[in-house]
């Protein structure tokens, strides 16, 4: 999600996915897309996949965070659309907007087609990034601010989000998504991945025998792809509890989990991040920063549905910057942040713990096809003993990288 109270800070910082999906050829509507990340080296991962919208491409950010389609029309010459005459509005925590008419087009994604999609035409929209010109959103189609303001005019248009209108027009299709985040052999951040709508990549049919983890939603109006969380493991050592949740959500050890892609980081409880961070010798927590060694090495995993997830040792800290001495500085992945019971979470994981994983997200009754729970499937890709060992080289290769592109002092 790019917007809303948990990732607020982390969005002023490190927001945002996308995907450039040159689609692959499929015996069904079934298709899966790579994306690449145009954005990796300052960690502000940008991953965008081409969508065509009125035969237009756009190349799209991919955000389990949001469920709005939006794009920047600047330029574009706009035909064969019809015009909604309601605005449409999203603003995100770093300030940013896309604004505009809603229009109703034809979308093609891949192998899918939907013939009146609803999207917002925000010209000049400063929510993109020089990699992007726009952002499709697959989180819960009720989170849609296009679909309730529509509603809220009395449209006679439908606002259905994309996602819900593929499973609508593809009867057959199952209904879920998968992602698989990349990691780029220098920089260490993701590189890009397969994003699948319908159908699971292959060597990880496994993610289908996963346990399925429950979706629970803090406010039924506005729900999120979150799932209570069992605890975190470092160095061996567990931590569980402390979510400003009770049990009407979350078991009295669990906390509740937000998987977003569209977060290139993550943020925990300051009970789970202290013990993360303060468990690397040298770390600091520098005004509410946990300031890391760029060698600072720990073993951490997260745990959902008595699974562990163990976190690749170059996923806990990034290089941030330089410091004076144009020496590399390392900053935590995990920012460490307490929430209010308004929050639709307590821990926030974006790419950087996503990386780590297969992720299936099944809308169940979220979509208009739908009549079961919705749920989510994880399926670990990190083996911590060849993670553990290959941290010092590839540590210093993205150290390198950073330095040759951003410059000793940078
Ligand atoms: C997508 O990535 C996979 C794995 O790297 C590769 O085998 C495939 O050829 C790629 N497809 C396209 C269309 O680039
Ligand atoms: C689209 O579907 C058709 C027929 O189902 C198939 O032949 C084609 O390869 C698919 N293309 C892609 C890009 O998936
Ligand atoms: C759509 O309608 C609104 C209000 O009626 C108008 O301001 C806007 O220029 C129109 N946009 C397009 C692209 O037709
Ligand atoms: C983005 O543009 C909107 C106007 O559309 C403006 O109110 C906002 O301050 C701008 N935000 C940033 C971060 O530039
Ligand atoms: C939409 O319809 C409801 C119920 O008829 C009405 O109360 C409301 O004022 C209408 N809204 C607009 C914007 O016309
Ligand atoms: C710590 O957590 C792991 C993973 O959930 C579990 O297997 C182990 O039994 C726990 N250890 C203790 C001492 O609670
Ligand atoms: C749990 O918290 C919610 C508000 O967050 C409250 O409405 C509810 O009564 C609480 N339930 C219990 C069993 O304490
Ligand atoms: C902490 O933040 C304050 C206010 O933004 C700033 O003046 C100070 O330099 C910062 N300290 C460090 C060590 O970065
Ligand atoms: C915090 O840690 C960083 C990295 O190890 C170090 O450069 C810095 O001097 C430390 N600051 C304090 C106040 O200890
Ligand atoms: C981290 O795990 C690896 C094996 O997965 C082990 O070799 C190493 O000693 C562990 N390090 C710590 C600090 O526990």
């Amino acid at each position: 999600m790019r917007s809303t109270f948990a990732s607020l800070i982390l969005s002023l910082v490190a927001v945002s996915s996308a995907y450039r999906l040159p689609f692959r050829r499929g015996s069904s509507h079934s298709t899966s897309f790579n994306f690449t990340n145009v954005n990796a080296a300052d960690n502000r991962d940008i991953y965008v996949g081409t969508i065509y919208v009125g035969g237009q491409p756009y190349e799209v950010q991919l955000d389990t965070g949001s469920s709005d389609l939006w794009l920047d029309t600047e330029g574009v010459t706009l035909s064969g659309f019809t015009n909604t005459s309601v605005t449409g509005y999203i603003g995100y925590g770093d300030g940013t907007v896309a604004t505009g008419p809603i229009l109703v087009g034809s979308v093609d994604f891949g192998n899918f087609t939907v013939s009146k999609q609803a999207f917002i035409s925000a010209p000049g929209s400063n929510a993109t990034t020089s990699g992007d010109t726009g952002l499709l959103g697959v989180g819960p189609p009720a989170l849609s601010n296009i679909l309730t303001v529509l509603e809220l005019e009395n449209s006679s248009y439908s606002g259905a989000s994309f996602i819900d209108n593929i499973f609508m027009t593809y009867p057959k299709e199952p209904n879920f998504i998968t992602f698989q985040l990349s990691r780029d052999p220098e920089l260490a951040v993701t590189s890009g991945g397969v994003f699948t709508i319908g159908e699971v990549g292959s060597g990880l049919k496994a993610v289908q025998k996963a346990p399925e983890l429950k979706v629970v939603e803090v406010n039924n109006a506005i729900p999120y792809w979150t799932t209570p969380m069992d605890g975190m493991v470092v160095n061996g050592k567990n931590y569980s509890g402390h979510s400003v949740f009770n049990s009407s959500l979350v078991g009295s050890s669990q906390t509740l989990a937000l998987l977003d892609t569209g977060n290139s980081l993550g943020s925990l409880p300051t009970y789970y991040a202290n013990a993360l961070y303060g468990s690397i010798p040298g770390a600091n927590l520098t005004n509410g920063t946990w300031v890391v060694p760029c060698g600072g090495k720990v073993n951490v995993s997260f745990v959902f549905g008595g699974q562990t997830f163990p976190v690749h040792p170059l996923d806990v800290a990034y290089v941030a910057g330089t410091d004076d001495n144009g020496n590399a500085m390392c900053v935590g992945a995990f920012s460490g942040a307490d929430v209010t019971t308004d929050s639709p979470n307590d821990v926030a994981l974006g790419d950087s713990f996503l990386r780590n994983v297969y992720s299936l997200y099944d809308y169940g009754k979220w979509v208009t096809a739908g009549s079961t729970a919705p749920f989510i499937q994880l399926l670990s890709t990190t083996d911590p003993a060849k993670a553990w060992a290959e941290f010092d080289s590839l540590n210093t290769v993205r150290i390198n990288a950073y330095l040759a592109i951003y410059g000793k002092g940078g």
